[in-house]
């Protein structure tokens, strides 16, 4: 089958967090059209086990690659952790995967102390115990789930009496431990950057890899010889209820588009 550069970019999360994510990827591929689907009726991953994880990231890949994409964004690190590697080996398609900032977090630090927001499974996986080993051997990692967090951002708003209960928990340690760079190892999490800024020592950076994994694409893309050619089209799909996704979708970045249903 050959694939045109029209076609548009799968990019999934479990939910709205992947969204921090498509905006790198709009900003830096204006050309590009994106379909983002959000397994909400499955959020939160976080705390799902891994062959659930795997078995649905598989799923929702192979059906964005059937409707037509021409390349997968994995806009997720607990789905990357889970099945990236899985879901490359069953595609022919380009598959872009992210992961908790590490490598950029290791060569900003002064202290050598890195904060790790990130979920659960994320912290636990095989994946994330190589990425340290392999890029930060040397540093005191904090690693700190975050249970709850990306599902509060979704239902109640990055403001919200709830998850500023939860910053306060999951954040202070970072503080304390004196961190001076703080990886946001889950996409839902730049949504509440400026609160998890409140509660860190001035100074302290933090890093995300939304930027990283634009480049990426586009680099992907123009290898495949795929590159542009989408006319910057948006299309949002949904597996939990589509009318609550378009709620959220114009709470929390102002975007009015009907988010089609997905039974899948
Ligand atoms: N946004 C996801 C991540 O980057 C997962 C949030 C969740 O579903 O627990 O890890």
């Amino acid at each position: 089958m050959t694939i045109e550069p029209s076609q548009p970019i799968g990019v999934f999360d479990s939910g709205l967090g992947g969204l921090t994510v498509l905006q790198s990827l709009r900003a830096r591929l204006p050309s590009e059209g994106f379909l983002y689907f959000a397994d909400t009726r499955h959020l939160p991953y976080g705390d799902k086990p891994e062959s659930f994880i795997q078995a649905r990231a598989q799923h929702i890949s192979a059906t964005l690659a059937e409707r037509g994409c021409k390349a997968i964004v994995i806009a997720c690190n607990t789905a990357t952790a889970a099945a990236a590697e899985s879901i490359r080996a069953r595609l022919a398609i380009p598959v872009i995967a992210l992961e908790p900032a590490i490598k950029p977090a290791a060569a900003l630090t002064r202290n050598g102390i890195l904060g790790v927001l990130a979920t659960t499974r994320t912290l636990t996986s095989r994946r994330f115990a190589q990425l340290v080993k392999s890029h930060a051997p040397n540093a005191t990692i904090i690693a700190q789930a975050c249970p709850g967090l990306a599902e509060t951002i979704e239902a109640e708003g990055p403001g919200s009496a709830k998850v500023e209960t939860l910053l306060d928990a999951y954040v202070r340690p970072l503080a304390s431990a004196k961190a001076d760079v703080v990886v946001l190892g889950c996409t839902h999490y730049p949504w509440v950057k400026a609160g998890i800024a409140r509660r860190l020592l001035p100074e302290t950076a933090m890093v995300d890899t939304g930027e990283a994994v634009a480049r990426q694409l586009g680099r992907r893309l123009k290898e495949e010889n795929i590159l542009g050619g989408g006319h910057g089209q948006l299309r949002f799909a949904a597996s939990g209820d589509a009318i609550q996704v378009g709620a959220t979708l114009a709470r929390l970045c102002g975007i009015r588009a009907s988010v089609e249903s997905w039974a899948i």
